[in-house]
């Protein structure tokens, strides 16, 4: 007499069927973001599973640069050219992204419903049109947070006619939560390694922006020489970010020293390099990062220091910082000489290919071009650091 109607029992264990794909998919993104050591593997995980578990067409991940804006970092599905423009401007508060963003809440939209409060009409059109020609027929924005820090936005559309489930919602927001957490952690990292680079700041001219500029540079050159893997670029941007923390060791007087150097002063001087790999030993997640510390005054000709190293028995981290090192030198006033261009400084680094530098990575600084150079030497000035990974790229 308890029998349920068999209709009933099939929808009651077709609704248990999805949840528990959806619990099974939950649990496998959390294990898979819990073993990533990069924010571009977190965010790849991130898209990947919201698509999954809400069965969307697209979804991505966007997290804000330092000037505003929304960038895409990763994505996953169908319809990829509709993100043929990959920033946002949220820096007026005003559209979707924004009101997710600042209320905290997953806000969803139906393309062919009235136009939110959130945003305004003009956007909304344009927005309508562009997802129509794509078939998308509805758009979740889920804010990713970490206590009152805005740190990305996952966005995923569906084409069917129905309204995403309630339940798939939900798991994109624990997921977003979880990756949230572990951003969170990934940033005090960085911070802390920002931290160690300002304590130096406080008593030598080369300031924490040349540390944030060659990071920066480094992590580009790192790409285009064909470092692929991000664990490995993350360790290059780490070492370029921290390869004099061993000038934390020299003496006022020698490190201020504004004349040349004694012998004895100069062999304090070239220990810095040991000094700084010493200190950041044990601190085993920094990982090749302290071999471009140990090594950034190494010369292709076997003519730097500490080892004497020469040729590819030099870090290939530590060949690629050497050369943004220099061209920072270069292009950067100091209180002897004024900054030389962009060109200038490209034809000095080709000039000692070969003697100071690796020729091929030389070649690879040269095949990036001026333009871009000019501009990532803006972007480090505006505070941009996080990696630019691959979504940086041609989609
Ligand atoms: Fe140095
Ligand atoms: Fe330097």
């Amino acid at each position: 007499m308890n029998k349920q109607p068999q209709g009933k029992t099939n929808a009651g264990y077709e609704g248990n069927g999805r949840r528990f794909r959806v619990e099974k998919l939950l649990a496998a993104a959390v294990r898979d973001m819990a073993q990533s050591r990069t924010e571009d593997a977190i965010l790849q995980f991130v898209a990947d599973y919201t698509y999954r578990i809400t069965l969307a067409s697209l979804a991505v991940v966007f997290t804000p640069d330092p000037d505003g804006w929304l960038r895409a970092r990763a994505r996953q599905g169908e319809g990829q050219l509709y993100l043929e423009e990959r920033r946002i401007n949220v820096a007026g508060g005003i559209g979707l992204a924004a009101a997710a963003l600042s209320g905290e809440r997953t806000l969803c939209h139906a393309a062919d419903g009235p136009c939110p409060p959130e945003t305004d009409p003009l956007r909304w059109r344009a927005w309508r049109e562009r997802a129509a020609a794509h078939g998308f027929r509805w758009l979740v924005l889920v804010p990713i947070r970490y206590k009152n820090r805005s740190l990305g936005l996952v966005n995923y559309y569906t084409s069917r006619r129905e309204q995403p489930s309630a339940a798939g919602r939900e798991a994109v927001e624990n997921m977003a939560l979880v990756a949230a957490g572990a951003l969170h952690g990934l940033r005090l990292r960085e911070e802390t390694l920002l931290t160690l680079t300002r304590a130096l700041e406080a008593r030598d001219d080369e300031t924490q922006a040349h540390a944030r500029r060659v990071a920066l540079y480094t992590q580009r050159l790192a790409e285009e020489v064909g470092v692929r893997d991000p664990e490995e670029a993350q360790f290059l941007r780490w070492g370029a970010l921290l390869h004099d923390v061993g000038k934390i060791g020299l003496s006022d007087a020698v490190l201020r020293k504004p004349g040349p150097l004694t012998p004895e002063e100069w062999r304090e001087v070239i220990r810095h390099p040991r000094t700084g790999y010493h200190l950041l030993a044990d601190l085993e997640f920094l990982g090749g990062a302290r071999e471009i510390v140990l090594a950034h005054h190494e010369r292709w000709d076997g003519s730097g220091y500490p080892g004497g190293l020469r040729g590819r028995a030099i870090p290939l981290g530590a060949r690629i910082f050497t050369v943004v090192d220099a061209f920072d030198a270069m292009t950067s006033d100091r209180p002897y000489r004024r900054a030389v261009s962009v060109a200038a400084a490209a034809s000095e680094l080709r000039r000692a290919a070969g003697t100071q530098f690796d020729p091929d990575v030389v070649d690879a600084f040269g095949r990036i071009g001026e333009g871009e150079w000019e501009n990532l030497r803006r972007q480090a000035e505006a505070g941009f650091f996080s990696p630019f990974g691959s979504a940086g790229g041609p989609g």
